[in-house]
């Protein structure tokens, strides 16, 4: 497939078609309010964004409990005080004419306490100290990502994120190293998957029949083990519960380095299971033209752009303008970053990222 391709509108399960291929990977910026209200930089960088001619943009990982963050200034939808905010950054995103989403998240045992959030492990083993959160936590915070997701809906949004990724509380339930429970949360992979299964459930049962949802999952890291994730996405792809599998590789290319997959590459054990109607995209090192065009040839139907994003806003455009686009050298200087529209507070945030901001500019 050729670069023009990554121009062809995609249809979803649920609610309107996506323009284009480009999905706007989610991207904590920490800059909203303490209390996780929008600020007027987060509301500038949708500005921004909306402009860049995406398919779908999805918001920074969003509390879904004040107790379940883990950033400092991290976005909320935990509470009807963030609507105000999040119904203009909707707003400023359908303007620009691309789909938006939020993205759900509670950080599980990774909430940190010194910015108000309240660990909420699996397993009591994983944090000295800290018992596993009951049953009827388990479904409280169940009913929260629910609950979030209709004020996402109230908010104008077309769509959510499920965060089943990087050990947070979906993803840690998911991992037989971090989940020991003896619960109907815990045991076999049916029940470790029960809590994703029933969030995912719950929204669609809340939101109805228009409203997207996402899931966006990783295999690398916290005892998560593919060969399971694998059999827990082909029934999601097979009930179609969701709208898009957002696979959050942080390489694109990664190849799987054990077990009976050993050798492939870590999207090609997804992208071979029957979707279908699911749309499958994914996300790591895509930085330029040639690349996202290459992944629509791995068996993507879109693909999501995280750092390429923040580094040239309009990376669709550039992309349509010119088929070898490709991405700034890193690292790049804080100025660079500046005038390309970045907050102080954001390029910040980025100088914790390594290799991405070079260091004394
Ligand atoms: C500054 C920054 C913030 C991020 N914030 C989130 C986030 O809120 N939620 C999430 O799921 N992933 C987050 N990620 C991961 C990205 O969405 C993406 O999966 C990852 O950066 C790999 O893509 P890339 O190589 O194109 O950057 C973040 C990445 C960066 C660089």
């Amino acid at each position: 497939m050729s670069v023009s391709d990554l121009f062809k509108p995609l249809t979803l399960l649920h609610g309107p078609a996506m323009r284009n291929r480009f999905m706007l990977a989610p991207l904590t910026s920490q800059q909203s309010d303490y209390d996780g209200t929008a600020s007027e930089y987060d509301q500038s960088w949708m500005e921004q964004l909306s402009q860049g001619f995406y398919g779908l943009i999805q918001t920074s990982a969003s509390t879904v409990e004040a107790g379940g963050i883990a950033f400092e200034r991290q976005l909320g939808i935990h509470s009807d005080d963030h609507l105000p905010g999040l119904t203009q950054m909707a707003k400023t995103i359908r303007a620009g004419g691309a789909l938006s989403a939020v993205q759900l998240h509670h950080a599980g045992h990774r909430a940190r306490p010194e910015v108000g959030g309240i660990p909420a492990p699996a397993s009591g083993k994983t944090i000295p100290g800290v018992r596993a959160i009951s049953t009827e936590e388990v479904e409280r915070i169940r009913d929260s990502f629910i609950a979030a997701a209709k004020r996402a809906q109230l908010a104008g949004f077309d769509g959510i994120s499920v965060h089943g990724a990087f050990g947070w509380i979906l993803s840690e339930f998911m991992s037989p190293n971090l989940n020991d429970r003896s619960d109907k949360y815990g045991g076999s992979m049916e029940n470790r998957a029960r809590f994703t299964i029933e969030v995912i459930e719950g929204i669609r049962k809340a939101c109805g029949p228009d409203f997207q949802i996402g899931w966006r999952l990783s295999i690398e890291r916290y005892g998560l083990r593919l060969e399971e994730l694998r059999e827990v996405t082909a029934e999601i792809f097979d009930r179609e519960l969701i709208d898009y599998l957002d696979l959050a590789l942080w390489d694109s290319a990664q190849l799987v380095r054990e077990g009976m997959y050993q050798g492939k590459t870590m999207l090609s054990v997804f992208t071979e299971l029957p979707r279908k109607g699911v749309r499958l995209g994914a996300a790591g090192k895509i930085m330029s033209a040639q690349r996202a065009a290459q992944l629509l040839d791995e068996g993507c139907d879109f693909v999501l752009i995280a750092r390429a994003g923040i580094l040239q806003r309009d990376f669709p455009l550039q992309v349509k303008a010119n088929p070898m686009y490709d991405s700034p050298k890193l690292p790049v200087t804080a100025e660079y970053l500046r005038k390309g529209g970045l907050s102080e507070r954001f390029i910040e945030t980025m100088r914790g990222w390594q290799t991405f901001v070079r260091p004394g500019s």
